[in-house]
């Protein structure tokens, strides 16, 4: 089980708070995010795994806290974008996978063998030789996740992965990220449907947590403040 921890968190940028979290903790396996634009949902995800520093207070993730142990922070974590360009760097899928296997000390017929099964598991074994950039945008998605869950990271935040694909791409993902990916799977998402299938949802409004609970809850007073 993984666990999720913020206490007195403020994130600012230009001396302006964007996210102000008193008390949170997640031990659900798959949470959704939820908000409008700008409400900080990115900035509480990119938290989880260092990439955004709160100015104050603490993020414990798994009892890591992720200021002051930033690596392990990072190692247990992976993170999937909206645009799945910005994530391959190798030519083709086999290398790109293998690619996240690189300082994990393995020999490369193993790394060969752990990159496969990752594709295997996507369901993308057979183009493993095909240029990356060849695939359609849901495949891409699919080989960025491979690449992610390669590493096998207790937890996969995800920042609007379905954003840019189209409803079946979206719904390959969604069940694949929701299977669940690993331990802890946090779905940055405005698919309410989607945001429906997670074992709990956060909403986030200016900045501040407005609700925490079971999603059917906190979609329903989400979509109250536009009725
Ligand atoms: N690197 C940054 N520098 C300055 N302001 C930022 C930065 N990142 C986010 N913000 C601001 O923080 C607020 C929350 O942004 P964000 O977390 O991206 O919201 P969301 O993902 O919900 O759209 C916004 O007002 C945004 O402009
Ligand atoms: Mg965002």
């Amino acid at each position: 089980m993984g666990s999720i921890t913020l206490k007195d968190v403020e994130v600012q940028f230009d001396g302006k708070t964007v996210l102000a979290i008193d008390d949170l903790s997640l031990t659900a396996n798959t949470i959704a995010v939820i908000g409008a634009n700008g409400s900080g949902k990115s900035t509480f995800a990119r938290l989880l795994n260092g990439l955004a520093k709160p100015s104050t207070g603490q993020v414990l993730v798994n009892e890591i806290d992720v200021v002051t142990e930033p690596k392990r922070a990072v190692s247990q974590a992976g993170f999937i974008f909206s645009n799945p360009d910005v994530q391959i760097v190798m030519p083709t899928l086999i290398e790109d996978v293998e690619f996240s296997l690189r300082s994990v000390g393995l020999s490369k017929a193993e790394q060969n063998a752990q990159a496969m099964a990752a594709l295997d598991a996507v369901g993308l074994k057979h183009l493993a030789d095909a240029p990356a950039q060849s695939l359609s945008s849901g495949q891409k998605q699919l080989l960025a996740i491979a690449a992610i869950t390669v590493r096998k990271p207790s937890l996969v935040i995800a920042d609007e992965p379905t954003a840019l694909l189209d409803l079946g791409n979206a719904k390959q993902i969604a069940q694949l990220l929701l299977s669940p990916v690993a331990d802890q799977v946090v779905l940055v998402t405005h698919d309410m449907k989607l945001a429906g299938l997670c074992e709990v949802a956060v909403h986030f409004d200016q900045g501040r947590l407005v609700s925490v609970g079971a999603p059917k809850d906190v979609i329903a007073r989400y979509e109250k403040m536009f009725a």
